[in-house]
């Protein structure tokens, strides 16, 4: 999880977006100090975290930001897209309501980040395909139309996190 005294080549900014409790702070968690916790709280404000992984030979360093899904906690936004190179725009596919709310999450991003931005859009919690509500099919269709790249993911079981994060990064890189 990445040698404090290493030699940064590059800075990333990737944002987390999506609805309330879809499980944006525990990938986040998984990704950069590979822990999950069941009884999360919500999100007040902006949290951060980072990584430094190697990419060519390279090291970057992830800065990876993190709001409230919910409106109420939601920190300035303009300052939150501010930088950012990368966007993972999340989903519970257990929960139809958080997918129907991709495309508005998906309106904020484009109003308000870099043109170039690299999205991915991400169906988390693969790991209750007994409550599955979003089918892969549909979400795959809609990443594509939207020119996205999508992944099913579970922070839970650690399923695709890395994955996620490496296909952002390296599409920046
Ligand atoms: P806000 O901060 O309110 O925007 O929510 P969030 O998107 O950050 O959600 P958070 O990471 O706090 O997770 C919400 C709940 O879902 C918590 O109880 C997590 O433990 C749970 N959760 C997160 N990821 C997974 C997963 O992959 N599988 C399962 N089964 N539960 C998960
Ligand atoms: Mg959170």
């Amino acid at each position: 999880y990445g040698d404090p005294s290493q030699k940064i080549d590059y800075v990333f900014k990737v944002v987390l977006i999506g609805d309330s409790a879809v499980g944006k702070s525990q990938i986040l968690a998984r990704f950069a100090r590979n822990e999950f916790s069941l009884d999360s709280k919500a999100t007040i404000g902006v949290e951060f975290q980072t990584r430094t992984i190697v990419i060519e030979h390279k090291s970057v360093k992830a800065q990876i930001w993190d709001t409230a899904g919910q409106e109420r906690y939601r920190a300035v936004t303009s300052a939150y897209y501010r930088g950012a190179v990368g966007a993972m725009l999340v989903y519970d596919i257990t929960k139809r309501q958080t997918f129907d709310h991709v495309p508005r999450w998906l309106e904020e991003l484009r109003g308000h980040a870099d043109k170039n931005i690299v999205i991915i859009l991400i169906g988390n919690k693969s790991d209750l395909e007994n409550q599955r509500a979003v089918p892969t099919e549909d979400a795959k269709e809609f990443a594509q139309k939207e020119g996205l790249f999508f992944l099913e993911t579970s922070a839970l079981e650690s399923t695709n996190v890395e994955t996620a994060f490496l296909t952002v990064l390296t599409e920046i890189f």
